[in-house]
């Protein structure tokens, strides 16, 4: 089959979308219409199409979903994923990760970058929230190859200057020099590929960062509109080692807040270990979460409250975390984020509301976009939005041989989050434009 490579293009598939309005869209039958401009104009029933729609290259059985967002990976530690399990997640930096970002210069960004957008598109990520390492020229790297790849992808130089792997610098001229080679970055970057490439200023996290590099860092952000990223409260040791670093601070999210770094732009990983105050802070903020359970739980570093998260209202997306998580693959992170729910819930602490497997794919697709700021161009498939659109094909998930697809629409989600298979992401699209990447390994 010849799939559609460039807008304008019509498919007639299984449409699974959540809505931005609540609920979910389920079309056994439907269309999905993309213009010359990747913008969806239709989608909903076939029966409904518009007069002048161009003919329909039929997929089904298959199901077009809207593309998922990865809120948090790491570029440089993606050829690790899977090493390093049973080490708590200070001493993994250490021993595995901080030696892998020290040897990621051009060069191997160049080997690395190219094949990571492929392997995210190929398990339907089509929107990426990503961590580089610490040097300018292999930033450069990864975002000249996202925009060659497709994908959508927001990107920052990882600033480190409390502890860090470049031996070329001086320590003492490492904040000025990281905020400035952040600031060349941003206005080589930030809106590229007509805004589907963006910046996020990246302080690693609050171990590695003096006060001085989060309050410039989240001033640069503030300046020049971008996203800021870090990490929070992910382990009990690293939390206890801020408390040490920061005793001017009332916690680990107050450290953040003193540096002006709360906010809508502003996405922070993991938040798995929060007190009341910090969650009360962090809604009352806007801050963005980043949660990563495959990661919390490949580095033991524990299971986040989710329900009373949802419940106080704090805007949540799914990330992979590669390499603290082992999978690229966003349904994985919804598998093991509903197991992780589940055994909090046996183990008798959880306190607010179980998610559906409905709410899961949200989580992964609108709700993850809304973590961006971008939910009124992509997370789902409603007219007016880019098409960023995957199709899976169901036999891949089907427990036996020929057995017929699901019809209820919940059953559907479950299917795709706990047997979701690696070569199921048939095609990915971002604004109708095809991605290299699903269907390279059948
Ligand atoms: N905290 C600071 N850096 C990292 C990282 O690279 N991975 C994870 N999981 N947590 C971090
Ligand atoms: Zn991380």
């Amino acid at each position: 089959m010849k799939l559609p490579t460039d807008p304008p293009f019509a498919i007639r598939a299984r449409l699974l979308s959540p809505l931005a309005g609540g609920g979910t869209v389920h079309e056994p039958d439907g269309l999905v219409l993309v213009d010359g401009a990747g913008r969806i104009v239709y989608a909903g029933p076939s029966t409904g199409r518009p007069a002048a729609t161009p003919t329909a290259m039929d997929l089904r059985p298959w199901i077009v979903m809207p593309g998922l967002v990865d809120l948090h990976v790491h570029l440089p530690q993606i050829p690790n994923a899977g090493l390093g399990a049973a080490l708590d997640l200070l001493t993994w930096l250490d021993r595995y990760v901080f030696p892998l970002e020290r040897g990621f210069d051009v060069a191997a960004a160049e080997r690395v970058a190219p094949a990571a957008w492929r392997a995210m598109a190929a398990v339907g990520t089509t929107t990426a929230m990503v961590y580089g390492a610490v040097y300018e020229a292999s930033l450069d790297t990864a975002f000249r190859t996202a925009e060659a790849h497709g994908i959508r992808a927001i990107i920052g130089k990882v600033m480190m200057d409390r502890v860090t792997y470049d031996p070329t610098i001086d320590p003492a001229d490492i904040l000025d020099r990281s905020l400035a080679e952040s600031a060349r970055l941003i206005e080589r970057w930030h809106g590229a590929a007509n805004g589907r490439l963006g910046y996020a200023v990246t302080p690693r996290f609050a171990v590695s960062c003096t006060a001085d590099m989060l309050r410039e860092s989240a001033a640069l952000a503030s300046s020049a509109r971008t996203y800021w990223q870090t990490h929070v409260g992910e382990d009990r040791a690293e939390i206890a080692e801020v408390a040490r670093l920061f005793p001017e601070a009332a916690d680990y999210v107050d450290v953040y807040d003193r540096a002006g770094g709360l906010g809508p732009r502003t996405v922070l990983a993991h938040a798995v270990h929060l007190s009341d105050r910090e969650l009360a802070r962090l809604v009352e903020t806007d801050t963005r979460v980043a949660h990563c359970p495959v990661s919390n739980l490949f580095l033991a570093s524990g299971v986040m409250p989710l329900g009373r998260y949802v419940e106080a209202g704090l805007s949540l997306g799914l990330g992979s975390d590669v390499a603290g998580g082992p999978d690229l693959s966003i349904f994985s992170v919804m598998r093991v984020g509903f197991y992780a729910q589940n055994a909090r819930a046996v183990a008798g602490l959880e306190s607010g509301p179980m998610l559906s497997p409905l709410d899961w794919i949200r989580l992964g697709t609108l709700d993850g976009a809304r973590a961006l700021g971008l939910d009124a161009v992509i997370g789902s498939l409603e007219a007016g939005k880019e098409a960023d659109l995957i199709a899976i094909d169901p036999a891949y998930v089907a427990p036996l041989e020929a057995q017929a697809p699901d019809d209820d629409p919940m059953d559907l989600a479950s299917r795709l989050i706990f047997r979701a298979h690696p070569d199921m992401v048939r095609a990915a699209w971002v604004r109708g434009r095809r991605l290299a990447g699903p269907g390279s390994r059948a």
